[in-house]
């Protein structure tokens, strides 16, 4: 049985990253796989959130799912917070979890910054809550970014750790599945920073909910360097923002960097600028217009987040309380 789950946090500000980085490889995994796609509402709050703003951004995290073409039919799609499995089971695994390997993790680093004795406890124990989602349903599969490549490796050792101290092979060990460079989004400010929720420059990304206006303006002003383009992938060595639009590009086409590389070979930017915000305000164009209708009839939204936390909470009760008898808690 392969089952997959993967996660979003509800913080706002979707973009071009998080649909090629993330949930356009989801649309193609669900045709293959059971899958669980979850609005990681508990993870947001590790940092400080707006309580109208979580509940909104979890809404539009939702509409942003279906709008790309997840199909709430077959997919489970919940919020974390109401499958109370998550935290319950986080507890347990936190206890087997050593502080050594929590204090390898980098995000934690860098999140916390110099200031650690001020950082939460939520977001020092942010890995292990990472791992009880994935283990609450016993997945096989983790699609990630490159940046969720070392939590998901503490999954697996954290797992790991439980079947050893009970003795069973309970937990699979969750694969990671990290989808390619081609997919990693940059800012298009500047080539060197990938694209984020959070820069103060809205000019920076292309948001989810970006009218057509806005995309082609976004992609016209994007920075660039002053040569044409060039023949081969080669000549995009120190090239950052000419690889990153090229990238984009080819990631809308569903062509490789190769291709779209040649069809632009020795063109202007002015030119292929044209060709790539013609395409975005396509595919986004589409993607925006579906996540507004959704995000207009909130109750709609609502309804789907219902029926996928009664099948999560399903799913994930039946394992906790196998997990509860092996840890030893008495059910009376
Ligand atoms: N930490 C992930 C991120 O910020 C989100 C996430 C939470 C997640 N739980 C998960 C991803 C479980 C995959 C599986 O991107």
């Amino acid at each position: 049985m392969n089952r997959i789950f993967s996660g979003i946090q509800p913080t706002g500000n979707l973009h071009l990253g998080n649909y090629l980085g993330a949930i356009r490889n989801w649309v193609a995994l669900q045709k293959d796989f059971e899958c669980i796609f979850c609005i990681v509402d508990l993870h947001a709050i590790t940092q400080p959130q707006d309580p109208k703003l979580l509940r909104a951004h979890t809404r539009e995290v939702t509409a942003a799912y279906i709008a790309c073409g997840i199909d709430a039919e077959t997919v489970t799609i919940f919020n974390q917070s109401t499958v109370a499995v998550h935290s319950e089971l986080a507890w347990i695994l936190g206890c087997l979890t050593p502080l050594g390997w929590l204090n390898r993790m980098t995000q934690f680093k860098e999140k916390a910054g110099k200031q650690r004795d001020n950082a939460g406890l939520g977001l020092y124990a942010y890995p292990v809550l990472m791992a009880a989602d994935i283990l609450a349903y016993k997945a096989t599969h983790v699609p990630v970014g490159e940046d969720q490549k070392q939590h998901l490796e503490l999954a697996r050792d954290i797992a790991g750790a439980f079947n050893r101290r009970y003795g069973i092979e309970y937990f699979p060990l969750p694969e990671p599945q990290i989808f390619g460079a081609a997919t990693r989004v940059m800012s298009l400010r500047d080539g060197s920073k990938k694209m984020s929720k959070s820069d103060t420059s809205d000019m920076s990304r292309i948001n989810l909910t970006d009218g057509p206006d806005q995309i082609a303006q976004k992609i016209k002003r994007a920075k660039t360097d002053p040569h044409p383009l060039p023949d081969d992938v080669k000549g995009l060595e120190g090239r950052p923002e000419a690889e990153n639009l090229l990238g984009i590009y080819a990631a809308l086409t569903s062509k490789s960097l190769e291709e779209a590389v040649r069809e632009f070979a020795g063109a202007q930017f002015s030119t292929f600028k044209g060709a790539l915000a013609g395409l975005s305000v396509e595919v986004l164009g589409r993607i925006g217009d579906e996540m507004k209708r959704l995000m207009a009839d909130p109750a709609h939204v609502d309804s789907i987040l219902r029926r996928g936390a009664e099948r999560a909470g399903a799913l994930a009760g039946t394992y906790l309380r196998e997990v509860q008898d092996i840890v030893g808690f008495l059910r009376p």
